[in-house]
């Protein structure tokens, strides 16, 4: 910089390269007008005039090419730098010069279109790795982390990138599998390994290089599939098999009995016939609403990381349970009535959920009410729902549904027991009263679902009363706790 100063009446930059140069040139026409002084051929004084006028003339003539140069040098270094400099303010004469600036504007537009054409196209990529549902990660030969997928960022945190892998997994096997690609060691890796933060997981990963042609910082990439979700089907599917088969031994076995019986020793009694195969009706019937509600309770529990999104109408819901258990409610001499206050809102539900919720308790109290008595579905707004020890339950206003029935009152530690898996009340059982005992924990995993709460209220007198209270929206506010 100190060699450079500007010349303001030139424009130019001072440059010592150019007097060096402009002395440089003049060495031969020096040498030969110092021989010719040497030898007397020339005056001294004439010699040194024309050494002046040469190096004026050498000057003259190379001033304006230097010019040029410093012209052409200051606005490629401005195109470099990004910054907009018109070619038209430029002092630049020559035909020459302007050819080369146009040269260079020529390709200057060329890679500029080049970097908006790879621009945009780098913003699709991205878009489009961004649709995808699982964890898409780049690294580099470091294992640092330089490109990230939205559902990787979804899974790990918004600030990703630059990280390194060691310090986002915490199992080695995974890190291991890793660094044999990065040492290319191996060409790719495929394994299941499980994490621990920011959640219990278990992830099947694939990692690759990166073809060679691929010029960027990134060397491999690693693809997750989260197997949790499948881990959880597989686990309801042995689960269902497991009580689907329990339960239906012991319906099969009677009916295997039966069946016995009519093929040896009732074989020729009508009346026996007439009872056993009666029996054996009942039993077919159980094991059906049995494997209908087993296969309910499933469908269910595979739902319940999904949010409920529909618009639903409490009292469109109500109308269709009351038509639907009329013939029952009528067997039982029971009018089913029904009071909706004027304020009930829509709310955000699993629409199908709800009907199933509202049809099996409606159910039950038809069918475990007195007979020739009233029972009564009763739907308001209420301002929060009642707090739980055991579930999460969302804020805010709710939608609480009551069914009252008429019939003795259930003792504190049966309500405790209602929800469970298979329970039935022995009262009931020993009246033969038909049931799988799965409706209540049906109800109440939809009513988890929707981060609801179900209270039970029951009196000699004033009979006994379900209440499902369901959030206007069931996605709790994240500060929610357990209570
Ligand atoms: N409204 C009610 N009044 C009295 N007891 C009830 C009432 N609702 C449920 N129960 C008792 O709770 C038990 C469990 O009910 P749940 O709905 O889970 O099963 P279920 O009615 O026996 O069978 P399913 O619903 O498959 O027909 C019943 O067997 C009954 O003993
Ligand atoms: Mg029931």
């Amino acid at each position: 910089m100190k060699l450079k100063r500007r010349y303001k009446w030139l424009n130019i930059e001072r440059n010592n390269k150019f007097v060096n140069r402009i002395l440089f040139l003049s060495i031969p026409s020096a040498l030969v007008l110092l021989v010719l002084a040497i030898f007397n051929i020339v005056s001294p004084l004439i010699a040194v005039l024309t050494y002046a006028a040469i190096l004026v003339f050498n000057s003259a003539l190379l001033l304006p090419i230097n010019f040029e140069l410093q012209q052409l040098k200051k606005y490629t270094s401005s195109l470099a730098c990004g910054e907009d400099f018109d070619e038209k303010d430029m002092p630049i004469s020559p035909k020459e010069t302007k050819e080369i600036i146009k040269s260079i504007n020529a390709m200057h537009r060329f890679w500029a279109q080049k970097t908006d054409d790879l621009e945009a196209q780098s913003i699709s990529d991205a878009a489009v790795l961004d649709t995808l549902p699982d964890p898409i990660m780049m690294i580099d030969r470091a294992g640092n982390i330089i490109g990230a997928n939205l559902s990787s960022r979804n899974l790990f945190g918004r600030k990703i990138t630059d990280k390194n892998i060691e310090k986002l997994f915490d199992s080695n096997n995974f890190i291991e599998a890793v660094n044999r690609v990065l040492k290319k060691e191996s060409e790719a890796e495929n394994l299941i390994f499980y994490i621990h933060k920011p959640k219990e997981q278990k992830l099947y990963a694939h990692i690759k290089q990166l073809p060679w042609i691929s010029k960027g910082r990134a060397v491999a990439v690693i693809s997750l599939y989260d197997m949790t979700r499948s881990m959880k089907i597989e686990k309801m599917q042995s689960d269902f098999v497991a009580n689907a088969s329990h339960e239906l031994r012991t319906p099969l076995a009677i009916i295997s009995g039966f069946i016995e019986t009519l093929l040896t020793t009732a074989k020729d009694d009508a009346a026996a016939r007439e009872n056993f195969l009666k029996i054996m009706q009942d039993q077919t019937a159980y094991m059906s609403s049995l494997i209908e509600n087993l296969l309910s309770l499933s469908r269910i529990e595979l739902s319940m990381d999904d949010k409920p999104h529909d618009v639903v109408h409490i009292a469109k819901i109500v109308d269709e349970v009351k038509q639907a258990l009329s013939l029952k409610a009528k067997s039982r001499d029971i009018l089913i009535v029904s009071k909706i206050d004027d304020d009930v809102t829509d709310i955000i539900a699993d629409g199908q959920q709800i009907k199933q919720l509202i049809q099996n308790l409606s159910d039950n109290a038809i069918k475990y009410g007195l007979s020739q008595s009233d029972v009564a579905i009763k739907v308001k707004m209420v301002d929060d729902i009642p707090a739980s020890k055991s579930l999460n339950v969302a804020s805010g206003p709710a939608v609480a549904i009551s069914i009252t029935n008429k019939g003795p009152k259930i003792s504190s530690e049966n309500i405790a027991r209602l929800t469970e898996r298979f329970f039935r009340m022995q009262e009931h059982k020993d009246l033969n009263i038909k049931g799988t005992g799965l409706g209540l924990s049906i109800a109440k995993q939809i009513i988890v679902r929707h981060h609801g709460n179900l209270t039970v209220r029951s009196g000699n007198l004033s009979g006994t009363t379900f209440t499902v209270y369901l959030p206007k929206n069931p996605n709790p506010s994240p500060n929610l706790q357990d209570n």
